[in-house]
């Protein structure tokens, strides 16, 4: 059996990276040992193993609004919703909307667009549809908002009882708006465990569910997470998330590297990256410190960004996620008359033209003064997103100690929203509102 790769002979020598081996050793025996900062988060850890009795009842759930549904609606914000994105993203059919495949999983709450929710509302009018609502504290105001919008919708056009077979929620044990709504109106729930933060979510009933009615494999996934987490063990030399949380710091806090790009050659992985961005970027960034974490989808950002990766400030690295091997074939046909001088081509796979540019990039990368570190996945399936998912987990939170935060809070994510509730009015905040109106009037 094949498994993910992880390479940083394009960024730095082994002996620099060599040097980080006590220090993370000891960062990844604070975190399995549960005594470092934040350790009350640690439920992600063994997710693999711990989803496992559950796995039958997600899938019969997912199996039900399969067969009712035609869309399912998954409401959810942050690391409520990117996990399954993600995932759903790299595996579905680029076209598989247009193509008519039922059902369809579509995403609401991410955002508070008017036009975004009208004109959800109007595709879901007269059809069968289902909802998943997901929120940890059950009080974000994005998904709420969403939820409220959709739930009375499902009501009025398939009334109260099916709207109760029909709506999912995910959240809190005890806590928060959402948990009671779902008991008083008896919806089917699943729980978010105190000790499993959004962002490392993607292994629980948060992401396993909306994956699920996508039609993919959560066995096949948590099997990949499982092996992952078993190759953890592994000593330093043989550990690839080890490797990853050590280059990535050398980068970083002895070369001056301080963005993080995330790079694929691969248009499904585009959510991948999204995903990555908030583990990375809401684990680290605290402080006044940590690896800003940013994200190209090649070639398309080559004739955008290109530029300024090449010859711009040299704050870069790069990650790679390399796919080795399409799931399709494309060849390239033969044309007698050649006017777009592209018979060299002739004869190979699209995907070895993109493999030669990803190379071509590479090597031009480094050239310019941009280490390069890279992920190989066999294929993109869900076993090697699995491995993926749990990889870059482990390896945020061995990076986060590493840094000395606590990889496990969010404490900046509250200020935009203190601001919002008052400028809103919400009851409960009117000092605050009026301190921001005076505020706004200078
Ligand atoms: O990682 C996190 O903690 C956040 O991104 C949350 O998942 C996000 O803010 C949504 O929160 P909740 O699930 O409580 O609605």
């Amino acid at each position: 059996m094949k498994h993910i790769t992880f390479s940083y002979a394009s960024a730095l020598k082994a002996e620099k990276v060599n040097q980080w081996k006590e220090q993370v050793i000891a960062a990844d025996n604070t975190l399995t040992s549960g005594t470092g900062k934040g350790n009350d988060f640690l439920g992600w850890l063994h997710l693999p193993e711990d989803i496992q009795p559950q796995l039958q009842d997600i899938q019969a759930t997912a199996d039900m609004l399969r067969r009712e549904c035609d869309i399912i609606v998954c409401i959810g914000i942050g690391g409520s919703y990117l996990g399954a994105k993600a995932v759903n993203e790299a595996l579905l059919s680029s076209f598989g909307a247009l193509e008519g495949n039922k059902p369809q999983v579509v995403y609401a709450g991410q955002n508070i667009g008017e036009d975004y929710l009208y004109e959800l509302q109007a595709l879901l009018k007269g059809k069968k549809f289902g909802i998943i609502c997901i929120s940890k504290s059950g009080t974000t105001t994005e998904p709420a908002l969403a939820f409220r919008l959709l739930k009375t919708q499902l009501e009025q056009q398939q009334g109260k009882a099916a709207a109760q077979r029909l709506i999912v929620c995910i959240t809190d044990a005890k806590r928060g708006a959402l948990r009671t709504l779902a008991t008083q109106e008896g919806y089917k729930t699943y729980v978010i465990e105190d000790n499993i933060g959004g962002r490392f979510s993607v292994l629980s009933p948060v992401g396993l569910l909306p994956i699920a009615c996508a039609g993919f494999d959560i066995q096949a996934l948590i099997q990949g997470a499982a092996d992952m987490e078993a190759q953890c063990a592994l000593p330093f030399e043989q550990n690839i998330a080890m490797q990853y949380a050590a280059a990535r710091n050398e980068l970083y806090q002895r070369e001056g590297k301080k963005v993080e790009m995330l790079v694929n050659f691969h248009p499904k992985l585009h959510y991948v990256s999204e995903w990555w961005k908030q583990l990375y970027g809401e684990s680290e960034g605290k402080d006044k410190k940590g690896i800003f974490p940013a994200s190209v989808d090649f070639t398309t950002d080559l004739h955008s960004m290109g530029q300024y990766i090449q010859d711009g400030e040299r704050i870069l690295m790069e990650t790679v996620i390399s796919v080795s091997k399409a799931n399709h074939e494309v060849i390239f046909p033969h044309d007698e008359q050649n006017l777009d001088g592209l018979n060299f081509l002739a004869g190979k796979r699209v995907d070895e033209v993109n493999k030669m540019a990803e190379l071509g990039t590479r090597l031009a990368h480094v050239d310019g003064g941009v280490p390069n570190m890279l992920i190989e996945l066999p294929v993109l399936n869900e076993y090697y997103l699995g491995e993926l998912i749990y990889f870059f987990e482990r390896a945020c939170g061995i990076s986060g100690y590493l840094l000395d935060v606590n990889p496990f809070n969010q404490p900046g994510v509250e200020a935009y929203k203190k601001n919002m509730f008052a400028l809103l009015d919400k009851p409960g905040y009117e000092a605050e509102s009026a301190a921001l109106r005076a505020r706004l009037k200078e």
